[in-house]
């Protein structure tokens, strides 16, 4: 008994006393590992007669547990010393002037990404996203595309080896269009959002990455027509480019989920003939250049979406960002866009510090 009390007192004040997380593991050794005292101890209880082990059991099993709990009430407050001494040696001087530390860019496609953002944020779109591995109902059916529509062909898909519930093999994305169907069977109507991300397509060459940026736009709500869709991409490129004499045209088009379909052009020229917009300007139609596709939202792809086309209609855009970064910014070759190289953005990257805001211009300076 007294020996018992005379291990506990020693073993507790010794516990309570060890200077480090090292002497404390010694300690938990010493008593409770496999050779260590306490577990001595336990060992002897087989041993004893059933009358001596319903006095003894308790007070070892106390004796045990008191030692755990010692233990790790002991670590608890050397952590915390620990890292309450790492705080009060590490200091972050918030004074030194950032300019004269090794930093990065921003990249431009993240640039006119927060740029879009911006610019729409103030039309009251919020910006929406959805999963670049996507499965065939999203990419394609639910955008009224059946599995034998020819439109399909001309997407160049990347397929998954592995199969969705429907037994249909799961697609890395091929359009941000998805994301349309995503946004109303998730929030119903009214919507209007912007939906920025990554897609892919087996094609490469100067103007043609595997992988690019597209960005979609999609309101939903009653009574809105093809006005609303002229005026909004005509508030929205005139921002963007920050030129007021922007000016587009529209040409009927063909996508399986807008009915009617738009095609948009661009005038990369002002009244007087000169130039005002980058990137291949003298392609078809001289003068202008194709920019982006959109459209009412076909009504089957409204009902597709769990809403009812009686009731609900809207527009729906998608444009390439990385396309939309080269003719403001000037560049000319894509793949450079995703080389990495640290000379290419150096010269097309952007300050961290200057986010792209309405009342200061969402065109950075570089
Ligand atoms: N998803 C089309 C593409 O990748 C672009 C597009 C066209 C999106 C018309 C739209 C639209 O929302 O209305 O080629």
């Amino acid at each position: 008994m007294t020996d018992l009390d005379q291990l506990k007192t020693d073993a507790l004040t010794r516990i309570e006393n060890a200077p480090d997380a090292a002497a404390l593991e010694a300690l938990r050794i010493e008593f409770l590992g496999k050779q260590g005292s306490i577990s001595g101890l336990m060992k002897t209880l087989g041993k004893m007669t059933p009358e001596e082990r319903q006095v003894q059991g308790p007070l070892l099993n106390g004796l045990r547990s008191e030692t755990a709990d010692a233990i790790a009430a002991r670590k608890a407050v050397l952590e915390n010393a620990e890292l309450e001494a790492r705080l009060a040696t590490e200091s972050l001087d918030l004074t030194l002037p950032a300019h004269e530390s090794p930093k990065g860019s921003v990249h431009p496609v993240s640039q006119v990404m927060d740029e879009l953002a911006e610019i729409f944020a103030d039309l009251g779109f919020s910006v929406a996203t959805g999963p670049e591995i996507e499965d065939d109902w999203h990419n394609f059916t639910a955008l009224n595309m059946a599995e034998t529509h020819p439109a399909r062909a001309m997407h160049d898909t990347f397929y998954f080896p592995d199969v969705d519930s429907d037994g249909r093999r799961m697609l890395l994305r091929t359009h941000t269009s998805p994301v349309q169907i995503r946004s109303m069977v998730k929030q119903g109507a009214p919507i209007r959002i912007i939906a920025p991300g990554r897609v892919y397509r087996s094609d490469s060459d100067a103007t043609h990455t595997p992988m690019f940026h597209q960005v979609e736009g999609l309101v939903i709500d009653k009574d809105i027509h093809l006005g609303h869709l002229k005026w909004t991409l005509e508030t929205f490129l005139k921002a963007f480019f920050e030129r007021d004499d922007i000016v587009l045209r529209l040409r009927p088009s063909y996508f399986p989920f807008t009915e009617p379909s738009v095609e948009v052009d661009v005038g990369w020229q002002d009244v007087k003939g000169r130039r005002v917009l980058g990137g291949d300007g003298d392609a078809p139609g001289h003068g202008w250049m194709e920019l982006l596709g959109s459209g009412m939202v076909n009504a089957r792809v409204i009902e597709f979406a769990g809403l009812d086309p009686e009731e609900w209609q809207g527009f729906a855009f998608g444009v390439g960002v990385d396309r939309l970064a080269m003719l403001k910014y000037g560049m000319d070759d894509l793949r450079a866009f995703f080389d990495g190289d640290q000379r290419w953005l150096d010269h097309y990257g952007f300050s961290p510090f200057d986010q792209p805001t309405l009342s200061a211009g969402v065109g950075a300076k570089a």
